[in-house]
């Protein structure tokens, strides 16, 4: 998901789940509960990597699991046996973070809104971000969504994979970095992800995937930088 943003039809999935009687849970890290409440939409649970939005520094291990009636006591006999805790220091850090989750997450959403129409310019370029009507998915992403947070994909049109490996490598204000969701930008060239029957995106010869994360940066120095990386592009 966080690689080919293929908004699925959750309330349809619910629907199913419930007729068959299947538990349901989604994973929210990239709306998180500011953009999409899942228990609200008819989710048994929710996890939320709290590595990312939630404390924003990318300082930390943790997560959540937010769960319905229906299956807490499930759940809380599961964290029983497992006797799996938060350490203070990650949990402080976390509560912290999430005292400024709705100012950060509006700063990502403006920015990657700019960082979009810019990239959008380019031809040989698709983003896959929910950013304007045309977007890939955006009627799946706008029926269930209030926002959408930093995290892109950007498919791109070049014969030469080295070239958009150095575009990636010239950025000078984007990170190279695997987990997202804090306070800087990161770019990170995607080929291990399209591999084997892990080919969601179908990828031609000729196309690339990189994700970019848009951080809280000023964004006229983001495209600043994209504009003088994109150089490199054949
Ligand atoms: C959408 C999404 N959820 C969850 C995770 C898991 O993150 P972590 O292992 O830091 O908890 C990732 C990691 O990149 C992710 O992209």
């Amino acid at each position: 998901g966080s690689n080919t943003f293929d908004f699925q039809d959750l309330g349809k999935i619910i629907s199913i789940a419930k007729k068959n009687k299947i538990l349901t849970a989604i994973d929210n890290t990239w709306g998180t509960p500011y953009f999409l409440k899942p228990i609200k939409l008819g989710f048994d649970m929710a996890i939320v990597s709290a590595t990312k939005y939630y404390s924003g520094h990318s300082d930390v291990m943790g997560g959540s699991l937010a769960v319905n009636k229906k299956v807490f006591k499930q759940i809380q006999k599961t964290d029983k046996v497992c006797g799996m805790r938060m350490s203070p220091d990650d949990a402080y850090l976390i509560t912290r973070g999430l005292r400024t989750l709705d100012v950060r997450l509006d700063r990502h959403r403006e920015n990657a809104k700019k960082v979009s129409e810019f990239l959008s310019k380019y031809k040989n370029f698709k983003l896959l971000y929910p950013y304007k009507k045309d977007s890939v998915n955006f009627r799946m992403w706008k029926k269930y969504y209030s926002g959408a947070s930093g995290l892109m994909g950007l498919r791109i049109k070049a014969k030469s994979k080295n070239s958009v490996v150095k575009f990636v490598n010239s950025l000078k204000l984007f990170g190279y970095g695997y987990s997202w969701g804090g306070f800087e930008s990161l770019a990170l060239y995607q080929d291990v992800r399209e591999q084997g029957k892990r080919n969601f995106l179908k990828l031609a010869k000729n196309e690339h995937l990189v994700r970019l994360h848009i951080g809280l940066e000023d964004p006229n120095d983001l495209i600043a930088d994209l504009k003088q990386a994109l150089k490199h592009l054949k």
